[in-house]
C-alpha cells in the first residue's frame, strides 16, 4: 500500500500543474458525474446515476449532510494524524471501503479488475457485488494484499446462497455483507425509459454463470408456464443484445450461439435472483454457513437495528442503496443518530449513499459510524479513466478527509468520533 498522505497528494497535484498536468479526473466528487456522462452509452449512464422514481432520496442523502456543522478546534498541533480504523478484527488504512457496484463493464472492459488493481495500490478494501462482471475468485487474485468482502443479494435458492457464500470464503473475503433492500429492483425511470436491464444482456451475472449450483439450476431450468415469453421481431436491437450476451457469457461465442445457454442461463437468473419473502429467519441458515462476519446493509429504521443485533448480527450499513430503491426515503445521515441511539456505541455501523467529501465522511464519523462506503463516485472514475481514475478518487477523498480532520485539530479516528457535531439553526 502506498502513502495515503494529503499533503503529499496535494503537493504532487500542484507540481504536476506546473509541468502543465491537470488531475486525471475532477477532484469534485459530484463534478464525476457530469464527467463521466461522455464516457458512457446513455443506457450506462441512466443505470448509474438513476435512482428510485423521482429521485428525491439521491437529493435528500446530498442535502441532509448539510444539516450538520464542524466545529474545528485550534492549537492542537496536528502535525501528524492517523487515519487508521479498526473494523471487525482488522486495521484498515482508512475508514474507507468501496461499495458493491455491479455491472461495472457497462463502463470499463477492465470493469471489478481495475478497481481491484485501485484498492490493491490503496489499501482500500472492496465489497464484491453479487451482480459484478468478474468472477470474485479473479477480482481477489488481483487484490491479494488487501481486505475484501463479499456482498449477496439472497436469491430464492438457499444452495445458491450456501455456494456464493462458501466460495467467498475460499478466495479470502473477511466478511459477508447482505444487502436486504433489493428483495426487489426499485421503480428507476431512466432505466424504464431506456428499457434497459443489463442483467437480460447477460451482464453483470458473472458471479452466478461461474457457480457450480447455478450451472446445475441452469440445466434444470424450466420455462414457468405461468409466465409466457415474449414474442420478439427480429431487429438490429434484439441482434446486438443478442451479440452482447454471446459475447459476455463464458465460452466462445460461436459455441455459445449453437447452444443457446446464455439464453437459458439469463432466464434462470431471472426466475431465481430477487426473493422478496426474505425475512429476519432466514438469517440464522446464513450464521449456520459462514463463521465469518454478517453485516447487513440496507438498514434505516432502528427497530430493524435492534432486531438484527438480536439476531447476532455483527455489524449494519446504514444505507439506503444510494436512493435506488425508495424514493422519498430518509437520508442515511438522517437516519444514522436514532439508530446508535437504538443500538448503542458498541454496534459496529458503516455507512454509504451521498458520501462525496472528506468532511461528509467526518460527519458520518462524528454521528456513530466506523467507517464510509461510497458507490457511484468510484464507477464515474472508472469509466473516466479506469484503474487510474478509481486510485485518484480514493486519494483525492481520503486527502481531503485528513485535511478536515488536521484542520478541525483531530489526530486520529477516535477524536473524530469522539467530536460533537453543530446542527444546522
Ligand atoms: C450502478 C450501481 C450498482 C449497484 N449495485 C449494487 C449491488 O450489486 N449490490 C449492492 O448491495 N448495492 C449496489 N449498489 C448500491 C451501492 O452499494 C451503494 O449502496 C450506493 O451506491 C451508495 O450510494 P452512492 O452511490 O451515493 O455513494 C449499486 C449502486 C449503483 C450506483
Amino acid at each position: 500500500m502506498s502513502n495515503l498522505s494529503a499533503l503529499e497528494r496535494q503537493r504532487s497535484i500542484y507540481l504536476s500543474g506546473v509541468g502543465g498536468q491537470r488531475p486525471p479526473i475532477p477532484t469534485d466528487l459530484e463534478a464525476l458525474e457530469e464527467a463521466a456522462r461522455g464516457h458512457t452509452s446513455r443506457s450506462a449512464f441512466a443505470y448509474i446515476a438513476g435512482g428510485a422514481g423521482r429521485g428525491e432520496t439521491i437529493r435528500t442523502n446530498r442535502e441532509d449532510f448539510s444539516h450538520w456543522r464542524i466545529q474545528p478546534r485550534m492549537l492542537r498541533d496536528v502535525s501528524q494524524a492517523d487515519m487508521k480504523t479498526e473494523l471487525f478484527g482488522s486495521t484498515l488504512p482508512a475508514p474507507l471501503l468501496l461499495a458493491p457496484v455491479g455491472v461495472l463493464d457497462m463502463v470499463h472492459s477492465e470493469a471489478d479488475l481495475a478497481v481491484a488493481r485501485a484498492c490493491e495500490a490503496t489499501g482500500i478494501p472492496y465489497i464484491y457485488s453479487n451482480q459484478a462482471s468478474v468472477p470474485m475468485e479473479d477480482t481477489a487474485a488481483a487484490m491479494p494484499n488487501t481486505a475484501k468482502w463479499f456482498q449477496l443479494y439472497w436469491s430464492k435458492s438457499n444452495d445458491l446462497v450456501a455456494s456464493l457464500v462458501q466460495r467467498a470464503e475460499a478466495c479470502g473475503c473477511s466478511a459477508i455483507t447482505v444487502t436486504l433492500d433489493t428483495t426487489m429492483l426499485g421503480w428507476r425511470i431512466e432505466d424504464l425509459d431506456q428499457a434497459y436491464l443489463p442483467f437480460l444482456r447477460a451482464r453483470g451475472i458473472a458471479q452466478y454463470t461461474s457457480d457450480p449450483v447455478f450451472q446445475r439450476l441452469v440445466e434444470e431450468y424450466q420455462d414457468d408456464p405461468d409466465t409466457p415469453q415474449p414474442k420478439r421481431r427480429l431487429s438490429l436491437s434484439l441482434l446486438k443484445s443478442v451479440y452482447t450476451m454471446m459475447r459476455t457469457y463464458p465460452g466462445s461465442f460461436w459455441g455459445n450461439l449453437r447452444s443457446g445457454r446464455p439464453m437459458k442461463a439469463v432466464r434462470t437468473f431471472v426466475q431465481t435472483y430477487t426473493n422478496p419473502a426474505l425475512n429476519w429467519d432466514q438469517l440464522s441458515f446464513l450464521r449456520e454457513h459462514t463463521s465469518l462476519p454478517i453485516i447487513l446493509k440496507g438498514i434505516l429504521h432502528p427497530d430493524d437495528a435492534l432486531r438484527a443485533v438480536d439476531a447476532g448480527m455483527d455489524g449494519l450499513i446504514v444505507s439506503n442503496h444510494g436512493g435506488r430503491q425508495v424514493d422519498g426515503a430518509l437520508s442515511s445521515i438522517e437516519a444514522l443518530p436514532r439508530i446508535v441511539e437504538a443500538v448503542g456505541p458498541d454496534v459496529t455501523l458503516l455507512l454509504d449513499s451521498g458520501v462525496r467529501s472528506g468532511a461528509d465522511m467526518y460527519k458520518a464519523l462524528a454521528l456513530g459510524a466506523s467507517a464510509v462506503c461510497i458507490g457511484r463516485p468510484y464507477a464515474y472514475a472508472l469509466a473516466i479513466a479506469g484503474q487510474t481514475g478509481v486510485e485518484a478518487v480514493i486519494r483525492n477523498l481520503l486527502a481531503d478527509f485528513e485535511l478536515t480532520m488536521r484542520l478541525s485539530g483531530k489526530r486520529s479516528i477516535a477524536e473524530v468520533k469522539d467530536d460533537f457535531l453543530i446542527p444546522r439553526s
